[in-house]
């Protein structure tokens, strides 16, 4: 593959390849000195035009750990503050030698087009509301290592769907790969059913939670509401937040999961903090792993 743009164009195999290459990857994150030779001599330009501490962190370190070089651009204090195009940018960029892109960007479809006006490849790492197709793939890596398979499990999703392109992504990735995906949030911030990619919608949260062997609790996307924030964040919490009461309608080995940053006390309880049914941080540290796999595929460096 030449980018990675979204999951829709991936298919079920590529995506198992994918996560079996993390797989085998994730041993060398826990050497005395995790670092291989794999990419020495490719230089991998992280472009961040939004905020980003887990995505852009992680992919550094992903390039790092395979001696790749890194690009680390940020929109602020650029000559983008001067008016420069997204294009020139990256002209720019990639004219100083870059193999590779990694995205993330405020507008849907930035990725997209940067992908059809450079040479290079081009991962996006979050673009708008649309999709963030490696946090889906961390997030069936972590889902995976846990359950074993993928396969028929019930995924819930909760939160503001609508606006979350971790939902977009994940809700597609999880039914590539065989799970049931339930959605629940405020009527506000449901897609109707037509629009949820084959996700159930639910209106009632109950619905969503039973029984499930997975539960994704994700932030308001307060910057993606415009004004009018309805339901307040506060009635958010009383309504949709996760506490260990609404968890217990899910499997009792359920997995908890949150793509951060985390709002405690709006959708997740403080008191679900160091639940052991959280695999929050371990989402983080695999995150990792799959984007060590993402610059090995596409760079060609062979694992
Ligand atoms: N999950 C995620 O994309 O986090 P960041 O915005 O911190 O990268």
């Amino acid at each position: 593959k030449k980018h990675i743009l979204d999951i829709a164009s991936l298919a079920p195999e590529e995506i198992i390849f994918i996560l079996d290459t993390a797989e085998a990857l994730k041993e060398i994150l826990s050497r005395p000195i995790p670092k291989v030779p794999t990419l020495r001599g490719k230089l991998v330009a992280h472009l961040f035009f939004e905020p980003s501490t887990r995505t852009r962190l992680s992919f550094e370190k992903a390039a790092k750990v395979l001696s790749a070089d890194v690009f680390n651009f940020t929109a602020r204090m650029s000559s983008v503050e001067k008016g420069e195009s997204l294009i020139d940018t990256v002209l720019n960029i990639q004219a100083m030698g870059a193999d590779l892109f990694v995205i993330r960007h405020p507008n849907a479809g930035a990725p997209h087009l940067i992908a059809e006006n450079v040479n290079t490849k081009v991962i996006n790492a979050g673009d708008g509301f649309n999709a963030h197709p490696t946090q889906a793939l961390l997030d069936l890596f972590t889902v995976r290592e846990k359950k074993g398979s993928l396969k028929d499990l019930k995924v819930a999703i909760i939160g503001d769907i609508r606006h979350s392109r971790v939902a977009h992504s994940g809700i597609c990735a999880f039914r590539k790969m065989g799970a049931e995906v339930y959605v629940s949030g405020p009527a506000t911030m449901l897609p109707p059913e037509r629009e949820a990619l084959g996700a159930r919608v639910c209106y009632r949260l109950e619905e969503a939670l039973k029984d499930a062997d997975v539960v994704m609790a994700l932030r308001v996307q307060k910057e993606r509401h415009g004004r009018a924030l309805f339901p307040s964040i506060r009635e958010y919490a009383r309504q949709f937040g996760i506490n260990a009461e609404r968890l217990a309608l899910a499997k009792d080995d359920c997995l908890l999961m949150h793509p951060g940053p985390i709002n405690w006390g709006v959708e997740l309880h403080p008191e679900l903090e160091k639940d052991p049914r959280s695999v929050i941080l371990e989402q983080v540290t695999n995150g990792v792993a799959v984007r060590m796999a993402l610059l090995v595929l596409l760079l060609g460096g062979g694992a």
